[in-house]
């Protein structure tokens, strides 16, 4: 049976993922493409719905992103959002235009819930507002079917051509009943069942894996993180002891992490799988000795790396296939689907694929979000604090000892790091805190403790909440806390002498400090 499917059709918008995210809230799976896609390819992949994002421009400018008329007459169900809102206005006749001020923010809107969009919403309910052009004349054929003050046509919609759209951002949570809009569409008005389950997607992964690989050999790098551990995991699941994990432990991980991930994944844990720990800690310190700069300790924490994989698979010899962690994400963020531009490639451990013989690569999470991930290892019994656990950058704590690492100070800003967490924990901080981890900043200064003068290092504690690691807020940790795991950290680890706590946001701060 064919699997439901709809397209978001980005425009460039910030919210393209958010978009994504929601409408698979619905059961329902969702693809991203760019404005610049063949609508031949689109009207290929059969979809029950097709949603525009919003996007930077005005629809009625040279150059401007925009689409084919066509893509409103082929049958299939289409929403617009904000600028796609405009975009299906413009080009179906209507008048696009700017407005005296731009509408921003948390906005009363008045629904009308007789049209299916709106069916269960609150007449008068909050949206989240963001725009400086608006409609001001529909395209023939459409009704409106929401206002605010300043907005005469915050929604309209063509029922007999199922076109609808909405000007302000359903997909954002300051829009209190968006996510039942969204579902509205794509249950309702797309006739979607929903069929995107993580026990099928288990279920049938296993199934084409297992096919996929047949008699064949499998590598992993294993990182104990949650996408190579759930990728992992799937694998093991399909393939049982076909598949070889290697884990390199370059001491730089948080303390006692290697034997953790050695306790699940390794010959005492839980799964039928070939594991293989290397622990290159010494070939690590060596080449960061009298490296300062944080790109230069990257490069380099990153090049070991690879050449350590590259000993160890070369040890196993040509394999079928090699796995790797990809999700949804980096696909979309590497410009491979949508609009955006590169924004995180140095954050992908680069070049592993050139340093192993094999022949194909397997992405098992490639089409997963985040969240989704985190289910598909909740199915597979992976343990929780695995799967919830918070980033850790691949270059471990390297990034996390400001100026040169050496051993001595990895064990310093390991310990004052697990006390850390561990307060976090009792204060039951833990789940509400998106990112926190303690750094050393290399800073040594004067302190007294029991008369004696002392002359060491200032720990820096950072926490931060944000949505999606690109702008960052500090945490508000309450002060008791603060204070319990500044004592601990000054009588339990040896050579510091002062603990910080950083308050800064992203930007203009980024959430490491190197
Ligand atoms: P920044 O410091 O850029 O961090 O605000 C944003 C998120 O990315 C993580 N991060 C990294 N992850 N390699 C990684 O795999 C890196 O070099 C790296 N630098 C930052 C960081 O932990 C945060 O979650």
């Amino acid at each position: 049976m064919e699997k439901e499917l709809v397209v978001v059709i980005d425009f460039g918008g910030q919210y393209n993922q958010l978009i994504a995210r929601r409408v698979r809230e619905c059961n329902v799976y969702c693809e991203i493409y760019s404005y610049k896609t063949d609508l031949a390819k689109i009207k290929a992949m059969n979809p029950k719905g097709i949603i525009l994002t919003g996007g930077p421009s005005s629809c009625y400018e040279e150059g401007a992103a925009t689409c084919s008329s066509e893509l409103f007459e082929m049958g299939i169900p289409v929403l617009g959002l904000c600028y796609g809102a405009q975009l299906m206005a413009f080009v179906l006749g209507g008048k696009v235009e700017r407005a005296a001020v731009r509408e921003y923010g948390k906005t009363e809107v008045a629904v009308d819930t007789s049209s299916a969009l709106f069916a269960d919403v609150t007449p008068n309910t909050i949206c989240w507002m963001s725009h400086f052009d608006y409609i001001a004349e529909m395209a023939p054929g459409f009704r409106a079917v929401a206002s605010t003050a300043n907005c005469p046509v915050a929604a309209a919609e063509c029922k007999e051509r199922n076109l609808y759209s909405i000007q302000f951002h359903p997909e954002v949570l300051h829009t209190t009943e968006g996510s039942k809009m969204l579902y509205n569409f794509v249950r309702t008005i797309c006739g979607c069942c929903g069929d995107w389950r993580m026990d099928s997607f288990v279920e049938e992964n296993v199934k084409a894996i297992k096919e996929k690989v047949g008699n064949g050999k499998v590598l992993c790098a294993l990182s104990g993180g949650v996408d190579s551990s759930v990728a992992a995991v799937l694998l093991s699941k399909a393939i049982g002891s076909q598949l070889t994990c290697v884990f390199v432990d370059h001491g730089l991980l948080r303390k006692n992490e290697g034997d953790e991930v050695e306790a699940v994944f390794g010959p005492g844990g839980n799964y039928d799988l070939n594991f293989i720990r290397v622990n290159a800690q010494g070939r690590f310190y060596d080449k960061l000795q009298g490296v300062e700069e944080p790109e230069a300790k990257r490069k380099i924490i990153g090049e070991e790396f690879i050449r350590v994989f590259e000993e160890e698979a070369k040890k196993i010899g040509a394999v079928d296939f090699l796995v790797q962690g990809t999700i949804y994400p980096d696909v979309v963020e590497s410009g491979l689907g949508g609009e955006s531009a590169v924004i995180k490639s140095h954050h992908n451990v680069g070049g592993l694929p050139a340093c192993v013989d094999f022949k194909e690569i397997i992405e098992p999470l490639r089409s997963l979000f985040k969240d989704e991930v985190r289910k598909v290892g909740l199915e597979l019994g992976i343990p929780e604090h695995l799967v919830f656990r918070q980033p850790f950058p691949g270059p471990g704590l390297g990034i996390r000892i400001i100026g040169e690492v050496t051993a001595e100070k990895v064990k310093i800003v390991q310990d004052a790091d697990a006390i850390y967490r561990e307060e976090i924990a009792n204060a039951g901080l833990d789940g509400s805190i998106n990112q926190y981890f303690a750094a050393l900043t290399n800073m040594r200064s004067v302190g007294v403790m029991g008369d004696e003068r002392t002359y060491d290092y200032a720990i820096a504690l950072r926490a931060v909440n944000t949505v999606d690691f690109m702008t960052a807020e500090s945490a508000q940790i309450p002060w008791e806390v603060l204070q319990k795991v500044t004592s601990r950290i000054i009588n339990e680890v040896s050579h510091v002498n002062r603990v910080l706590y950083d308050v800064t946001s992203k930007p203009p701060g980024t959430i490491e400090f190197e």
